[in-house]
């Protein structure tokens, strides 16, 4: 079955890998990557691509009317590191972009919308183990701040205006296509870059900080396998719990140290500890398994060798 797709933001760590197994999936000319800025020759030769702002409401429907877009992907946002630098900006883009795109659905002019939240919903005083689908919140970053309010606007614009928007709280996620763009979870992409060109690595966040992790072919899947699922198996419209595993940097580090001997990791730890602090250890995700029959594929030691052996080449 073919439909067309568009994606808001298709340049980054996410958008580049999801454009290239939906285009995959769907047909090239089927799948229109857009973005601020040009990506890599990947995207950019694979099929059409439009300069597009997120935050221009016209633009966007404009692109919508062109193309006879059915669905949409929104994949722009500012991240949890860069977000805390420039509040103001992180608030304009992350929730003018999603109230767009959730507007166009409501006029109908569109059928289908993708939107991540993250694990930065939860905040310090969310329980930190097992952290269940539905429990006490309160996000402390401005990035959390507007995931968490993203989460309402979606789950209100569904019931309101029945408008089929599909969402999970992704964990970290690690890749080797694409550099991470401002997040807390950059760490666990660098160490393995760094690993390859200098056998060391100097870690942001300090030994011990576990987090939840995913590798990007996971996350791939479960965003294409949410948008395909019956909506009548969708009972969450907010955003649903998603995880695969759980590290910390140590861990990281001994997972590389089977492969490369000499490796060393050190800590020097900035103003992202803080951050992490606030998240949790590992995630709950029985709802996303239930309903619509999430399983993951990566654990850390098949995400270190994808990794290193990728990376080499
Ligand atoms: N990568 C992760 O670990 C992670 C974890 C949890 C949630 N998420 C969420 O997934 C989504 C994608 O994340 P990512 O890691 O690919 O981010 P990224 O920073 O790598 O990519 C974001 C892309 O959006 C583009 N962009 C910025 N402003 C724009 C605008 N005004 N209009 C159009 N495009 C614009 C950027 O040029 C960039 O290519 C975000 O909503 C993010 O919050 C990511």
């Amino acid at each position: 079955m073919t439909k067309s797709i568009l994606i808001l933001g298709a340049c980054g760590q996410i958008g580049t890998e999801l454009t290239m197994a939906l285009r995959a999936k769907y047909g090239q000319e089927n799948v229109v990557a857009s973005d601020i800025r040009e990506g890599s020759d990947t995207i950019m030769q694979s099929g059409p691509f439009e300069l597009l702002d997120a935050t221009n409401y016209e633009a966007i429907e404009d692109v919508v009317m062109h193309y006879e877009i059915e669905e949409v992907y929104l994949m722009a946002a500012m991240l949890s590191a860069t977000a805390e630098k420039f509040p103001m900006r992180a608030w304009d883009l992350n929730m003018n972009s999603l109230f767009n795109v959730l507007n166009l659905a409501k006029e109908k002019k569109i059928d289908k919308i993708f939107w991540p939240s993250s694990i930065a919903v939860f905040g310090p005083n969310t329980p930190k183990e097992n952290t269940p689908q539905h429990t006490l919140m309160e996000p402390s970053t401005v990035y959390g701040i507007s995931k968490q309010s993203g989460e309402r606007w979606c789950e209100y614009y569904h019931n309101k205006f029945g408008v089929d928007v599909r969402s999970v709280r992704y964990p970290g996620l690690i890749s080797w296509k694409t550099l991470p763009g401002g997040g807390t979870t950059d760490y666990a992409v660098e160490i393995f870059h760094e690993a390859l060109k200098v056998n060391s690595y100097t870690c942001f966040l300090q030994e011990g900080t576990r987090l939840p992790m995913m590798f990007m072919d996971d996350a791939i899947r479960a965003t294409i396998s949410i948008m395909e699922a019956n909506p009548e198996k969708l009972t969450i419209r907010s955003s649903y719990n998603l995880a695969a595993m759980s590290f910390t940097p140590e861990a990281v580090a001994a997972s590389i140290k089977e492969q490369i001997k000499e490796f060393e990791i050190s800590y020097s730890p900035d103003f992202r500890q803080q951050i992490a602090d606030s998240w949790p250890s590992s995630i709950d995700d029985s709802s996303s398994r239930e309903d619509w029959g999430w399983q993951h594929e990566f654990d850390l030691e098949r995400t270190t060798h994808e990794m290193l052996s990728n990376l080499k080449n």
